[in-house]
């Protein structure tokens, strides 16, 4: 494993690099915004096709405004209750973005990330990162540095920060005519956002994006090897084998912990887990109270994983 500090990560992004670097969320493969090459880099290292657009990391809400057009009230309010942390805000880019970040789209996704070493390499740098997540696209994102290897070697130097605690992508948030959409779930949920913004006197609708309209948002993504199938809680074993086409010998039963907090956390772990242990096929059972808020962001992963879904 190829682990630098925050000095070597700084020269290798400042000369055209790119660096995995460790964030409150999942580990990210950054480049440096003014990169070119970097950015690059980034899409040919992830496989990733260039109609999906990256998110912008900074480490203060002076240097998420200064690439902007328009930051609203909106904005600045959530930056400042919710940054650093897992939230990232959609608003217009002004010219200081490349057109590759965005996918050509007149909007960027900017990010305060909660992570001290991210926010020390940031601090020292000028712009910011554009970092998506650090696994090859359409895998599961990782949370470790060890993650991290395994999907690049040594190809993608790494700054270690150990595990990331939230565990799942930040929450997505596009700002409209005093409306706000969320077009991925996370730890942010629509009432928390919209609890924060009645704080400050802002009455706004706060809606879930029914059919996302955020680029990226594929309907495949974060697939283990192994079928993933999503059943009802303490479902019937013996039913399953009688239903399902997909021959098994050794499933796993994947409870969800109590709480989503940690559900989130060992998510994409357990994933690459159930890989590695020689099961051949995983069942996520879906808890009666899997259907709160709280767990949105969680099952909008697993159904983005699975290989279909039985009804029982
Ligand atoms: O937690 C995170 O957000 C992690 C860490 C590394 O910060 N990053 C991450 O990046 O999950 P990525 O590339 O895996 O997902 C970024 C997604 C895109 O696929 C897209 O759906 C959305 O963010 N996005 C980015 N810019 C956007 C824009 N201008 N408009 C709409 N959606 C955008
Ligand atoms: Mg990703």
């Amino acid at each position: 494993m190829k682990l630098i500090n925050i000095k070597e990560a700084k020269d290798r992004l400042n000369h055209d690099g790119i660096v995995a670097i460790p964030t409150e969320t999942v580990y990210g493969l950054g480049a440096w915004i003014y990169s070119e090459k970097g950015l690059k880099t980034i899409f040919s290292t992830k496989e990733r096709p260039f109609f999906d657009p990256l998110i912008v990391h900074v480490d203060s809400i002076i240097k998420a405004r200064a690439l902007t057009m328009e930051w609203t009230k909106i904005h600045e309010v959530l930056a400042q209750e919710c940054w650093p942390g897992p939230l990232t805000l959609i608003a217009k880019k002004n010219d200081l973005i490349n057109p590759l970040i965005t996918s050509g789209l007149d909007s960027v996704g900017l990010r305060c990330p909660n992570h001290p070493l991210t926010l020390k390499l940031l601090s020292q740098m000028e712009g910011g990162i554009a970092a998506p997540s650090a696994n090859k696209f359409g895998k599961t994102s990782p949370t470790s540095s060890l993650h991290v290897f395994q999907e690049f070697g040594d190809e993608v130097p790494i700054l270690e920060g150990g595990p990331s605690e939230v565990g799942i992508e930040s929450t997505v948030v596009g700002i409209s005519e005093g409306k706000l959409e969320i077009f991925r779930p996370g730890f942010y949920t629509a009432s928390k956002l919209s609890d924060v913004l009645k704080k400050h006197g802002l009455s706004i609708n706060v809606s879930y994006a029914e059919s996302p309209v955020a680029p990226g948002q594929l309907k495949h993504h974060y697939m283990p090897r192994i079928p993933l199938i999503i059943v009802p809680e303490n479902v019937d074993r013996e039913k399953i084998q009688q239903e399902i086409e997909i021959p098994f010998e050794n499933p796993v039963f994947w409870k969800q912990p109590k709480s989503p907090e940690i559900a989130s956390r060992e998510l994409y772990q357990k994933m690459r887990e159930f890989d590695e242990k020689g099961y051949d096929i995983i069942f996520a059972e879906k808890g009666r109270d899997h259907s709160r808020e709280e767990w949105l962001g969680i099952w909008n992963r697993l159904e983005k994983a699975k290989t279909l879904s039985l009804i029982l």
